[in-house]
């Protein structure tokens, strides 16, 4: 009784904490959520959601978290939506509260594989199905998982690197990497490799350093950046960032010495401030993942699996991914993650992940007017 008043007061401070959080990697909501085609009235099957953290991206609760909400109960669910703020204590007391409550279906956005697994584990015990969101967890027991294509993730930073970078031969590069703990950030590097390792082998491009960043700590990441800048000499020419978090970070740093508009950064998520970053020309790319599809298809096999419609469930996660910890093949949705440079940021607004009023204030009215960004 004391552990389920617990949860509950847990599970409530969360709530008040995602409320109120806000700072400079805070997304606003986006202007459209899920279809209403299926929408009922009155409580619909309680599902539970925990997303990971707020501060390692603005995507969490600035998409994720709305986009869910529409699209489960576009499909008749009741979601319980929860982000655990990058601690794992906190990850456990949320799914054990939620699946104390009775929830049919737990989605899982976790911190790292362990605390993902156990959870997972835990509800399986409980005859509760699970989805892996986002993040995969290596040696987890979920039968679905629902992602981008991440490796696409990592070729399409990579190439856009590489493009950047094509008329300066033996341009010298630093990348600065997600968390080691995060399968996705070892699919993203698999991925920019398979762009870059061939280009450094030549004599193209010339790494100087390589580091991944725990907890995918922005903080950290600018710090790691400057230490690496600073022993090389100040001298860089492109740098590979691994979400708008990280660039934003090793952006100001190369502000701080002058760099920033001359050495092209890559980025991740097409949050307010990557686009922004790409507009004032400071940031070169980001990508564009559509997390409404990834929402709605979530939603759609949270409905399917909470009235055990497993064929149906099989028939929508047509594709596999490989969880290399516990050797099994996870059945997935991957979707197609998008290119966005200054050319294509127009889309992510018309598509309405964020709007023109946020990214276009001040000195970028003029640039947005030019891209027809309104
Ligand atoms: C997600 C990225 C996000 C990163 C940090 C990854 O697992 O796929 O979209 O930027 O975590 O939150």
């Amino acid at each position: 009784m004391r552990s389920k008043t617990l949860a509950f007061l847990a599970a409530g401070l969360g709530t008040a904490l995602t409320l109120t959080a806000c700072g400079a990697n805070q997304a606003a909501p986006p202007a459209s959520g899920g279809s209403s085609d299926t929408a009922s009235s009155g409580p619909g099957i309680p599902v539970g959601v925990i997303l990971p953290e707020t501060a390692t991206s603005a995507r969490w609760e600035g998409f994720d978290k709305p986009m869910l909400e529409a699209a489960m109960k576009a499909k008749g669910l009741e979601p319980d939506i929860q982000n655990a703020q990058g601690d794992v204590q906190k990850f456990t007391t949320l799914a054990d509260g939620m699946i104390s409550q009775g929830v049919k279906v737990l989605v899982i956005a976790s911190i790292n594989s362990e605390v993902g697994t156990a959870v997972a584990a835990k509800a399986k015990a409980r005859g509760i199905p699970t989805i892996d969101y986002d993040r995969l967890n290596l040696g987890g027991s979920s039968d679905y998982y629902v992602s981008f294509d991440n490796v696409k993730v990592g070729e399409l930073q990579g190439q856009g690197l590489a493009d950047a970078l094509k008329d300066k031969p033996g341009a010298q590069v630093i990348e600065i990497e997600g968390a080691p703990t995060d399968n996705n950030a070892t699919l993203f590097y698999n991925g920019q490799q398979n762009v870059l390792k061939p280009l450094y082998e030549a004599g193209t491009l010339k790494l100087v350093q390589k580091q991944a960043i725990d907890g995918w700590d922005n903080q950290k990441g600018g710090t790691t950046f400057e230490q690496i800048l600073t022993g090389n000499g100040g001298k860089v020419d492109g740098v590979v960032a691994a979400n708008d978090g990280l660039a934003g970070a090793v952006i100001t740093v190369l502000r701080k010495n002058g760099l920033n508009g001359k050495v092209p950064v890559t980025g991740q998520d097409a949050t307010a401030d990557g686009l922004m970053a790409i507009l004032r020309g400071d940031q070169y790319m980001t990508v564009f993942k559509p997390i409404k599809e990834e929402a709605e298809n979530t939603a759609s096999l949270a409905a399917l699996l909470a009235k055990g419609d497993t064929a149906g469930a099989d028939a929508l996660a047509k594709q596999s991914s490989d969880d290399t910890k516990a050797n099994r093949k996870v059945k997935s949705v991957l979707l197609e993650p998008k290119l966005t440079t200054k050319d294509t940021v127009k889309e992510v607004v018309t598509q309405g992940y964020v709007k023109a009023s946020e990214i276009c204030g001040g000195d970028l009215a003029p640039v947005c007017s030019q891209l027809g960004i309104s």
